[in-house]
């Protein structure tokens, strides 16, 4: 979990809870926002709500079973006669804003996520949606994205990522664990790099960059994928449209 107050995630994961309707295939997020996200959907769902949970990590299907939200696997609910994904609801570790107080402009709405390290899957499920929420506290927002972007890399590819990553212009630095000797290890069994950029000029086009490296997973840039914006604030909650 990350800075920003507790109670403005939950204000942006309840509003963002809000808006699932009966029959819906909802995206679980990863990460404290989306956390909230799911336990409203789960107090939802016990009172009635006909609704199942699509999730992106180990963390979101623990805390939704424990919930009692029914799931179904990304791949039954996109396959042929599956009923797709009607939205999925996650967090962010840096929102574009384009700028101050601004409607969100052409580069608004793009996202830097993975510090859960979930962001592999968090990508496949919120790109798979008819609508992605995204659910954040203001220490979120940034007029351009400028934090590291985490990057998951097969093992066995650590140190060409790295030499990529740097002939970009980044500095990759291995995610180590907190509570154990060693690296990150995903979900889906790699390391991550957190790869520093400095603020990113155009994010689309390092997207580019990365998901065409031999050996990259998948990264942390979510540009195009957002279709709103709930930000808990002090009062209430914001929503954008992007
Ligand atoms: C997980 O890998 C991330 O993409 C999360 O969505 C992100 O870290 C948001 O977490 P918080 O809501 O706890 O800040």
């Amino acid at each position: 979990t990350s800075g920003g107050s507790d109670a403005m995630k939950r204000r942006a994961g309840e509003s963002a809870a809000e808006r699932v309707t009966d029959g819906d295939v909802v995206g679980l997020g990863t990460g404290s926002t989306a956390a909230h996200a799911i336990r409203r959907l789960g107090d939802r769902v016990d009172a009635g709500l006909d609704a199942r949970g699509v999730p992106t990590s180990f963390a979101s299907r623990e805390l939704a079973t424990d919930r009692g939200i029914p799931l179904i696997d990304l791949d039954e609910a996109i396959g042929p006669d599956g009923p797709g994904i009607d939205l999925a609801i996650d967090g962010a570790d840096q929102v574009a804003t384009g700028g101050e107080g601004s409607e969100i402009s052409e580069t608004g709405g793009a996202l830097i996520k993975g510090g859960g390290a979930a962001h592999a899957r968090e990508k496949l499920v919120d790109a798979a949606a008819d609508r992605f929420l995204v659910v954040a506290d203001p220490s979120k927002e940034s007029p351009r994205l400028d934090r590291s972007v985490p990057v998951e890399v097969l093992p066995a590819g650590r140190t060409a990522v790295a030499a990529a990553v740097r002939e970009a212009g980044g500095e990759p630095t291995l995610r180590r664990a907190e509570r154990k000797d060693g690296p990150v290890v995903t979900d889906n069994g790699n390391l991550v790099l957190d790869c520093a950029f400095g603020e990113l000029a155009d994010p689309a086009a390092l997207s580019a960059t990365l998901s065409a490296t031999p050996g990259v997973v998948e990264h942390g840039l979510f540009v195009g994928l957002a279709d709103e914006i709930h930000v808990g604030t002090d009062s209430g909650v914001r929503v954008d449209e992007v």
